[in-house]
């Protein structure tokens, strides 16, 4: 029996080591271990704590991510409003915004702190006794939103602080989504099914109020902390730009892009660098914020209404401009979604020429009003797929017409649906051609069967040349087909077909995401590979089994059916097989020792064996120790006081063995007995 005293104490320092390289990471932005190195310290901290429950404390790495749902946020109240600020949009206010300022302080001089303006979801979080508790959203300013299980799945922000830190305070920042995970997070929702968020800004303050912190988890949202909103007891720092430094010292991340200021002219510097550069950020920025420094003054200088005076926002000239919407145009999408887009008369926009520009869909179009014909105000974002914005009505000439969503596929001529309580109208018809080739370039695609060679442009060639009908074709491609397409060469054909052959072995949830079912993106794919070791036994599931599944509910139930319950589909899947495609999870063939191909988790403890001396047992014989149970586990070993996995495997009929049944097992194995 390890010795207890020790294992609490290789608990707390793989915490803190996970806490150091946390910091390192979510918050330095410069990590010093590899991930692999990072994975390994998180799986022992998670089986210690797992082995010893009574050893879990709030402020693990481990309680990150809360395992319930929130039933519905509770509502906090701010101790101190969170407070809204006044904007400027040109040098003449900022520059009144001053003068009222200095005038009020009786001519005193003073700096200030020039911020970005980070264009997210202000929330407030509050800590107790080195520990954090709450973490709100804005409200009214006065009330917010009880967001904390969400909140703590996100990296930057520390569930525990030093002890020099107060022994209560609060602090408020920005959380927001940077620019790539929201076209990734839109990229996946498109491939789902889903309408996308319109902007970063919506798209963070969707992921925070999420009832399922689980869901908030898998969001890649970050923050940045720009004030102490109060604290007790403990003296802190007299200016704003000692206090930034503070908070960076108890382990908050802070915007690196901020600048102390002495006049007016270094602050307009600070702005027009950042008006030329925003677009270099790796988040949306919609201003630059302006901060009064020694906050005596700004205590004196207090509130009017909502706003401080000590501080304003100078916002950034918006990306946009004016041109004529000449036409809407359809594009069908892989899941048959009809998504209209703006046909626009060219324009320049922010030194980009911008000739269309996404229109979500019918209702959207209407909630704008926005009709063909009209002068539109199209507005672009960093990364962000330019949008219109609105219509200048005020130009109308009568001649508009109002956007009707056609009644038939503009590809196949199908009937046009709009299931009940969906934003898309659909093509219903899965032979359509449109969403035939979108969907093997699906297949092709990077997170799907990852084909290199074959991009979107040699699917359409190869489609238009009648040589794809659907994906399972391209495995029956022959080298003179592809040489019949215009500007192929010899060694490009070689290598096309080698990367078809290569993908062949891609893993099972890499095969069930490029089937292309409506709403599987990458994250169930898996979910379903681990439920279900073969295409066949997906395609045999009940409604009922897939329901048992967490995070599985109607519509993607219905959703997998429906795939199967298509005879093209099945055809697909058929020739993937002829084709020689692996539509299962691999099973080792049984090498030479008694467990190859088995793979045990152990829970609670074993009076015989540490876990350790288990589980290189089991290595040692060829089985494999696993930590998780999933519907891969063949054994699940049953010491005292096991923990939830016990339910997990009864869940899933896992077969279950105490240790005596463990030790006859290991004996036989030892002897030489084969088990399967
Ligand atoms: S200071 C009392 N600093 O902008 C003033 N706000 O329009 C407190 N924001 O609700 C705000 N970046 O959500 C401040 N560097 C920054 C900011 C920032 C973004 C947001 C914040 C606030 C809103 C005001």
């Amino acid at each position: 029996m390890p010795d207890i005293s020790k294992v609490k104490q290789r608990i707390e320092e793989l915490r803190a080591l996970i806490n150091y390289h946390n910091y390192r990471y979510y918050v330095l932005d410069s990590p010093e271990i590899s991930d692999a190195e990072y994975d390994e310290l998180m799986r022992e901290l998670r089986r210690l704590e797992e082995e010893h429950p009574k050893f879990i404390t709030p402020d693990s790495p481990t309680q990150r991510v809360g395992a319930a749902p929130v039933e519905a946020f509770g509502v906090v109240e701010h101790p101190q409003p969170l407070l809204s600020l006044a904007n400027a949009f040109s040098s003449e206010e900022l520059e009144a915004w001053y003068r009222r300022a200095y005038n009020l302080l009786g001519g005193r001089n003073f700096d200030f702190v020039c911020e970005l303006k980070i264009d997210g979801l202000a929330v407030a979080l509050t800590y107790e006794n080195g520990l954090f508790t709450t973490g709100a959203t804005r409200g009214d300013g006065y009330h917010g939103e009880n967001v904390t299980q969400n909140l703590r799945t996100i990296r930057s922000i520390p569930l525990s602080v030093p002890k020099e830190a107060p022994p209560r305070f609060e602090v408020r920042g920005e959380v927001y989504l940077p620019k790539a995970g929201f076209k990734k997070l839109n990229e996946d929702r498109a491939k789902e099914g889903l309408p996308p968020f319109a902007n970063p800004r919506n798209a963070a303050a969707g992921s925070v109020r999420q009832l399922d912190p689980r869901i908030t988890a898998k969001r890649p949202l970050d923050i940045y902390i720009y004030a102490l909103g109060w604290a007790e007891v403990k003296a802190t720092p007299n200016t704003h730009w000692e206090m930034m430094d503070y908070l960076k010292c108890l382990g908050f991340k802070v915007n690196p892009n901020i600048a102390l200021c002495r006049t007016l002219n270094e602050v307009a510097d600070y702005y027009q660098t950042w008006v030329g550069r925003r677009e270099e950020l790796p988040f949306d920025t919609d201003g630059i914020v302006i901060k009064i420094n020694p906050i005596p003054f700004q205590q004196e200088l207090g509130f009017v209404g909502h706003e401080p005076r000590w501080a304003i926002a100078y916002k950034f000239p918006a990306i946009q401009g004016t041109t004529r919407l000449i036409d809407i145009g359809i594009n069908v999408g892989r899941t048959g979604s009809l998504n209209p887009f703006a046909i626009l008369e060219p324009v320049k926009v922010g030194g980009v020429t911008i000739r269309q520009a996404a229109l979500h869909n019918e209702e959207d179009i209407h909630r704008k009003d926005i009709r063909i014909g009209d002068m539109v105000i199209v507005q672009r974002a960093g990364e962000v797929i330019p949008e219109i914005a609105g219509a200048i009505t005020s130009l109308r000439t009568g001649k508009e017409k109002v956007f009707k969503m056609p009644s038939q596929c503009p590809v196949c001529g199908a009937e046009v649906i709009k299931p009940p309580g969906e934003a898309m109208h659909r093509c219903p018809n899965a032979a359509c051609p449109a969403q035939a080739l979108e969907r093997i370039q699906h297949f092709v695609s990077r997170g799907a069967m990852d084909i290199e060679g074959v991009g979107e442009k040699l699917s359409e060639a190869l489609f238009t040349a009648g040589l794809l009908k659907d994906a399972a074709d391209l495995y029956y491609l022959t080298r003179d087909q592809l040489l019949s397409l215009e500007r192929m060469a010899d060694k490009s054909v070689s290598n096309i077909l080698n990367s078809i052959e290569r993908s062949k072995d891609r893993p099972l949830p890499r095969v069930i995401f490029a089937l292309g079912i409506l709403h599987i993106g990458e994250e169930t794919a898996e979910l379903l590979a681990e439920h279900f070791p073969s295409i066949d036994a997906l395609a045999k599931t009940s409604r009922e089994e897939l329901l048992s599944i967490p995070s599985i509910g109607p519509k993607i139930a219905d959703s997998i059916l429906s795939f199967f319950r298509q005879e093209q589909n099945l055809h697909i899947i058929k020739k993937l097989r002829q084709a020689g495609i692996k539509l299962s999870t691999e099973v080792k063939k049984p090498a030479g020792l008694p467990l190859t191909g088995l793979e045990f988790v152990i829970t609670g403890s074993l009076e015989n064996f540490t876990r350790q001396e288990a589980e290189t047992k089991i290595k040692a014989l060829g089985g494999k120790a696993g930590s998780d149970v999933t519907r891969k586990i063949n054994y699940l070993v049953v010491g005292a006081d096991p923990g939830s996995k016990l339910a997990r495997a009864r869940e899933l009929g896992t077969k279950t063995i105490d240790e005596a049944e463990f030790i006859k097992l290991l004996t036989e194995a030892e002897a030489g007995r084969r088990f399967q």
